[in-house]
C-alpha cells in the first residue's frame, strides 16, 4: 500500500513557528517520524509539502492511480480552500485530515474545515502522533 502524505503552507516552518502551539520539533523531525511510522506499519509513503494552493491541487489530482490513500494536513488552506476539497472529491481516494493543534478549540476561523466535508477521518490536537494514527487508519481501511 502506498500513501501520499501532504503538508500544506507553513508546516515547513515547524520548530520555528509558534512553538507554544506547534512545539519545538522541526519539519525534518516530522518527516523522519512519518517515515519511521510507515516502515513500522509496512506501508509506503511519499512525502510532499508546498506553500502553494495550486501545487496542492496538482499533487492530489496526480495521486489518482498511484496511491491508495491520502493523509493531508492542509494548514491554513483547511479553512479556505474549496479547490482542495474539490480535488479530493474528484480523485475519491480514502483521505484522512490531520492537524497538529486542536483546531476546534482555537480561533473561530479555524473551527470550520472545507477538507472535512470530504475526509473520512479527522484527527486534531495529537501532534505528530496524529500522523501515525492517520497512517494506521488508512492501512486498516485499505
Ligand atoms: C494546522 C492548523 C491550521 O489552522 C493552521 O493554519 C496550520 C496548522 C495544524 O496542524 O494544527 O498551519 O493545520
Amino acid at each position: 500500500m502506498d500513501i501520499l502524505v501532504i503538508n500544506g503552507p507553513n508546516l515547513n516552518m515547524l520548530g520555528i513557528r509558534e512553538p507554544a502551539i506547534y512545539g519545538r520539533e522541526t519539519f525534518a523531525d516530522l518527516q523522519r517520524y512519518i517515515r519511521e511510522t510507515a516502515d513500522a506499519l509496512q506501508v509506503g509513503v511519499t512525502l510532499y509539502q508546498s506553500n502553494h494552493e495550486g501545487d496542492l491541487v496538482d499533487v492530489i489530482q496526480d495521486a489518482l492511480g498511484k496511491y491508495q490513500g491520502i493523509l493531508i494536513n492542509p494548514g491554513a488552506y483547511t479553512h479556505t480552500s474549496v479547490a482542495i476539497l474539490d480535488a479530493l472529491k474528484a480523485v475519491q481516494l480514502p483521505t484522512v485530515e490531520v492537524h497538529l493543534s486542536d483546531i476546534s478549540h482555537r480561533e473561530v476561523f479555524r473551527q470550520f474545515s472545507y477538507v472535512s466535508l470530504y475526509a473520512q477521518k479527522v484527527i486534531a490536537g495529537k501532534g505528530f502522533a496524529g500522523y501515525a494514527e492517520g497512517l494506521a487508519w488508512l492501512k486498516e481501511h485499505n
